[in-house]
């Protein structure tokens, strides 16, 4: 539907939105692509920073989702670091996503920036997914999963790749944002 590059470009709050967040490369904008079956739609890339707007996309029955910059990657300048603060934090300052996918590599969950992300999002109802989970074997994943879930009441495994938790995501989605329309809640303040 639309790129945002600048807190001014953001288009008016309307139909209920799911935002993604994460550090880069985890995968944000290749889940988006797997939920909605839909092979190049967001574009991924195998160099950290890929997405460096905030990408709409709008579903025909009336939701978006949202595609958010990746933050963390140690390589990028402090100026753009200070633009991704600015421009993620207009858009959880001004609008209120009826959920926040936010996904880690579940190789290295839960980094100082996921827990304060996190911590930020407060009471905001937020789906953690384990990403990449095909990277790790099923003991592994079971671990993780089990360290991973007193950080949210809502964490999954997932993988694009192999659809590992795909379709049971979709549905927690939709029914997420069946259920938030109407809804005002306040915005996300503070970053
Ligand atoms: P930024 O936009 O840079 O923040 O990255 P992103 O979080 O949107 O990641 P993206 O979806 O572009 O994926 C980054 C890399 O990880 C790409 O090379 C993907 O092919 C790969 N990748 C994404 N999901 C999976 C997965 O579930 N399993 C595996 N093995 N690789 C994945
Ligand atoms: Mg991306």
């Amino acid at each position: 539907m639309l790129a945002a590059g600048r807190p001014a470009d953001l288009p008016p709050a309307g139909p209920p939105e799911i935002a993604f967040a994460g550090r880069s490369n985890v995968g944000k904008s290749s889940a988006i692509n797997a939920l909605l079956g839909r092979k190049g739609l967001a574009r991924t890339s195998k160099t950290p920073g890929r997405t460096q707007t905030i990408n709409f996309y709008e579903l025909e029955w009336g939701a978006r989702l949202v595609d958010l910059p990746g933050y963390g990657y140690a390589r990028v300048p402090k100026a753009m670091r200070e633009q991704w603060k600015a421009l993620v934090g207009a858009y959880l300052d001004s609008r209120n996503p009826a959920a926040v996918v936010l996904i880690m590599d579940a190789r290295h969950p839960a980094t100082d920036l996921d827990t304060q992300l996190l911590a930020l999002l407060g009471e905001h109802r937020v789906l953690v997914l384990l990403s990449k989970a095909d990277k790790l074997p099923r003991a592994a994943q079971k671990s993780t999963l089990q360290e991973a879930s007193s950080l949210s009441p809502h964490v999954r495994l997932f993988s694009s790749t192999t659809r590992q938790g795909v379709e049971e995501c979709r549905d927690l989605l939709a029914q997420w944002l069946q259920a938030d329309r109407g809804n005002k809640r306040p915005p996300v303040k503070g970053i």
